[in-house]
């Protein structure tokens, strides 16, 4: 883990499985955390179009058609459509659909890691002199069996 950047636990994997996301607040933000077939992705949740819920919306997939009576339903469920006006974003890159051109949601890195990795991280920290806190939100005390998602700030 770099030391530019600032790890925080969102979730114990088990709370975010294949399919489903979780809501969290980190430092007044509010991010959208989402597993897509096991990879974990982390979008702002306020719409850059006039800052709507956008992690609230409905998600769906991509209607490809090669003509009359043909049409592929691709990438299922990793688009986030906004409640308010409708946009769409990828949630796998936070680019918009719907102005391809200049809009796109804030993105965070967000993976999964094992709870010793996180222990580790801790004590070397610790070991360097710094203060225990990034690694570890005070709602989830970190255990080395389990596995935990996290973002990067
Ligand atoms: S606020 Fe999201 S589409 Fe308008």
């Amino acid at each position: 883990m770099s030391a530019q950047h600032r790890h925080v636990v969102v979730a114990k994997a088990a709370e975010i499985p294949p399919g489903g996301s979780k809501i969290v607040e980190v430092e007044g933000r509010s991010i959208g955390v989402f597993n897509l077939d096991g990879e974990y992705f982390a979008v702002r949740n306020a719409c850059p179009h006039a800052g709507g819920p956008l992690c609230a919306g409905v998600r769906s997939g991509f209607v490809r058609s090669e003509g009359p009576g043909h049409y592929e339903y691709l990438r299922r469920g990793e688009f986030l459509r906004c409640p308010w006006h409708q946009w769409e974003f990828d949630i796998r890159t936070g680019q918009s659909w719907f102005d391809p051109q200049k809009t796109r949601v804030r993105r965070y890195d967000a993976r999964l890691v094992a709870g010793a990795e996180l222990l580790a991280e801790e004590e070397k920290l610790a070991a360097a002199g710094l203060q225990k806190g990034p690694y570890s939100a005070e709602t989830y005390p970190v255990r080395a069996t389990e596995e935990y998602v996290i973002i990067e700030l």
